[in-house]
């Protein structure tokens, strides 16, 4: 989809919540990635329900330090953020999970007309918006069930409002290729037209600090990468044996990104989507690339996108940065 396209309009539905076309395509493109060379898959098929359980237990986890890093940040410099964004400004949230970040800049805004927070995953959106209505019942919040990366329309601006604030934390935008970085940016510009973009990305650091974010003691990321084949089981009609393939996170350091695979631990046969597929000893399946930025080359990436370059928050030992990007008027 071209930069600016903006997809089909959504259909609301009764509690208010709003639900994006195009959800689904899983089955056709967990097909093309097992049928591929090498074999890789989209990152955001982890998130179904339990694969989001998953992910807010590695947030809490001792050795995944960029959560607790960006709360960190978000709690100190929050006022300043609500100063740049002005009276009566609307937030949009994408990947919006459990909807605990935003918490820290809605506390601190001055009057926030309306927050508007998309996720993938419509079960986990929901209950997170419903718990944060009951904490801001002034707030108007408009959950949008959707995959941001295909389709980003919005509702139009209130009358009155003030400026449209994206809020991208996470280092999301990590997660994706650097074409697929550019071309989401590009787009968040136009939806974003006058506001701004509050966007988090993770920096280049020790390797070991790195391996040991994504290799957790006690297993939860190796449950949260497995998840996506007990999704399969679950959706497609998959019979993978989640014993026989292992967890693999480690940093490919000439590209500056932590690289997630599923290992197949021997010669096997799977069946999935009514289709036969053979895993070789040692063959994987990509399932996410998670890219390290240096302050620069995150500036770099947002000016080709049209943002103009503003602040930039971070913590001391320079794990983590918040980075505030004006968007073209
Ligand atoms: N955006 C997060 C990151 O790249 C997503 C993430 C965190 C993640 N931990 C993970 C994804 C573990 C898969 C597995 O860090």
């Amino acid at each position: 989809m071209p930069a600016g396209t903006l997809g089909k309009l959504q259909t609301p539905l009764a509690d208010g919540e709003t639900r994006g076309a195009s959800l689904s395509g899983f089955d056709r493109d967990f097909v093309v990635a097992l049928s591929g060379t090498p074999r890789s898959i989209s990152p955001k098929y982890f998130y179904d329900a339990q694969g989001s359980i998953l992910f807010d237990r590695i947030c809490e986890l001792p050795e995944y330090y960029p959560t607790r890093v960006e709360l960190a940040l978000l709690a100190t410099h929050a006022r300043e953020m609500a100063r740049h964004m002005g009276p009566g400004a609307e937030i949009v949230e994408f990947g919006a999970g459990s909807l605990r970040k935003v918490r820290l800049l809605l506390g601190a805004m001055e009057r926030p007309a309306r927050y508007l927070p998309i996720d993938i995953s419509g079960e986990h959106l929901g209950a997170a918006a419903r718990a944060l209505r009951r904490d801001y019942p002034s707030l108007h919040v408009q959950p949008l069930v959707a995959d941001y990366t295909r389709h980003l329309l919005l509702p139009a601006p209130r009358d009155g409002a003030g400026q449209r604030i994206g809020f991208f934390p996470g280092s999301t935008i990590g997660n994706f290729t650097p074409a697929e970085a550019l071309h989401f940016l590009q787009m968040a510009a136009q939806v974003l037209r006058g506001g701004a973009l509050l966007l988090g990305a993770d920096l280049v650091k020790d390797p070991d600090v790195l391996h040991a974010a994504y290799n957790d003691a006690q297993g939860v990321t190796a449950a949260f990468n497995l998840n996506l084949l007990a999704r399969a089981n679950r959706e497609l009609e998959g019979n993978f044996d989640l014993t026989q393939f292992a967890h693999s996170a480690f940093y490919n350091a000439p590209l500056q990104r932590i690289e997630m695979h599923l290992v197949s631990r021997r010669r096997q046969r799977v069946r999935v989507c009514g289709q036969e597929f053979e895993f070789a000893e040692g063959e994987t399946l990509h399932t996410e690339n998670s890219c390290k930025f240096t302050i620069e080359s995150l500036q770099t990436l947002a000016r080709q996108a049209g943002f103009a370059i503003g602040p930039v928050w971070t913590d001391p030992q320079k794990y983590f940065s918040l980075h505030w990007l004006s968007a073209p008027t």
